[in-house]
């Protein structure tokens, strides 16, 4: 499997065309004629989309798309497996792997050109009972094993395919009820067995996955993780420590997950350039704005205006530093959301459950629009870092 870049279309779209549409509520349509968030993006940045291949790809027919797939083909160049490629998912126990609704993604892509965010390696969430239940139990040197072997086998598998992993995603914890920022050395079944020395066993996960994969590039990944804070305050000193000691570390990856119940950290642009003067790539990895609704469900006029601006805020973080590659929605439309699931908020992403696009959407692409002319790098080459 080999994902070339498809160009799409690029027409030029005023704000005033912009709004006329967002104002007609017109369905998303996969028209070829339409621009499209990818299409319209520096060619230096991929825009992307989280999917769950197992619920949505698996009866995927090029010639025969649903809506859903369609838009999803049409308007990304990158994907995220949002559980795919998850301990839970891929490795159910210990000699079985189940890579159906990871190639389904991967299979998708190579169809529409998009290329494949790898989500992810080592997490406290999301892992098998056989892990959850062994990780107290093992010694550092097993808990190393199951990690080298699980490692190899999946970035192995996907060679040459991901651009980009996820391999250490939400190391750090932020719970001051939990002892404030820390590394997540209880939760995580692998840290805890190597509790003596984490920082070893993060930085040969980054090896193990650079020797499977030279090509891909290896992130950090975190929420509350945006802004210059307590918490990437510690990132930053952990990635030092990690580049110190030769760990191929390439990218810092803010989630974006934001609530309009909270403000929004201006100082999101400066974060991504310090870790980008280290050397680093950075990314918006998972991004999407909740709110709470009223009794009808609904959100306010105001509350859809300032969702606009809040996704448009971690764009231009991303599209002001040269050094960030790549800008993910987690789930592009509201009847796939995680959210409400989760919180008693809503309304989180850039289309409705009937596709409609919002103006979130909208001031997205007039944003990619106007970044660069006909999609030109942000940085000439030579100059980027
Ligand atoms: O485990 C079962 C699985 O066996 C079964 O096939 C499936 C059927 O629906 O349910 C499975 O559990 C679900 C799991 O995803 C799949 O692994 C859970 O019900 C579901 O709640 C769970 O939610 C995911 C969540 O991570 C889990 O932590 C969300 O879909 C996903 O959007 C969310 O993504 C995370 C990122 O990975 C990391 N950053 C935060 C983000 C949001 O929480």
């Amino acid at each position: 499997m080999s994902h070339s870049r498809t160009k799409i279309g690029v027409a030029a779209v005023s704000a005033a065309s912009v709004a006329a549409v967002a104002l007609a509520g017109v369905a998303a349509q996969a028209d070829p004629k339409e621009p499209t968030l990818g299409g319209e993006a520096p060619i230096d940045l991929k825009i992307g989309s989280a999917v769950w291949g197992q619920n949505e790809l698996l009866d995927y027919d090029p010639d025969d798309p649903n809506e859903f797939q369609s838009i999803l083909g049409s308007e990304f160049n990158s994907l995220t497996p949002e559980n795919d490629m998850k301990w839970s998912e891929l490795h159910p126990e210990p000699d079985v792997y189940d890579f159906s609704g990871a190639d389904a993604i991967m299979e998708f892509a190579e169809a529409n050109g998009q290329e494949v965010r790898g989500h992810t390696l080592l997490w406290h969430s999301q892992n098998p009972d056989w892990v959850n239940e062994a990780g107290g139990a093992w010694t550092c040197q097993e808990a190393r094993d199951v990690l080298e072997d699980h490692v190899a086998t999946v970035v192995g598998r996907y060679a040459g395919e991901i651009y980009e992993w996820d391999v250490a995603n939400e190391l750090i914890q932020d719970d001051w009820d939990e002892g404030g920022v820390k590394l997540r050395t209880e939760a995580n079944p692998f840290l805890k067995a190597c509790s003596e020395d984490p920082v070893a066993l993060i930085g040969d996960v980054f090896r193990w996955a650079h020797e499977a994969d030279p090509e891909a590039v290896l992130f950090l990944n975190d929420y509350n993780a945006e802004g210059i804070n307590a918490k990437t305050d510690a990132y930053y000193d952990l990635a030092q420590e990690l580049l110190a000691d030769g760990a191929p570390l390439h990218g810092f990856g803010a989630q974006g997950h934001l609530s309009l119940m909270y403000g929004f950290d201006d100082s999101m642009q400066a974060n991504f350039e310090r870790f980008a003067d280290l050397g680093l790539k950075v990314a918006v990895t998972e991004a999407d704005v909740r709110m709470p609704l009223d009794e009808n469900g609904d959100p306010t006029e105001e509350q859809i205006a300032l969702q606009a601006e809040r996704y448009d805020g971690m764009l231009q973080a991303c599209l002001n530093v040269p050094a960030c590659t790549s800008f993910t929605v987690w789930g592009f439309d509201d009847a796939r959301s995680w959210v409400p699931g989760v919180f008693d908020e809503g309304y989180a992403t850039i289309m409705t459950e009937e596709f409609e696009k919002k103006p979130a959407y909208f001031t997205l692409l007039e944003s990619l629009t106007d970044a660069t002319p006909g999609r030109s790098p942000r940085t000439p080459p030579g100059l980027n870092k």
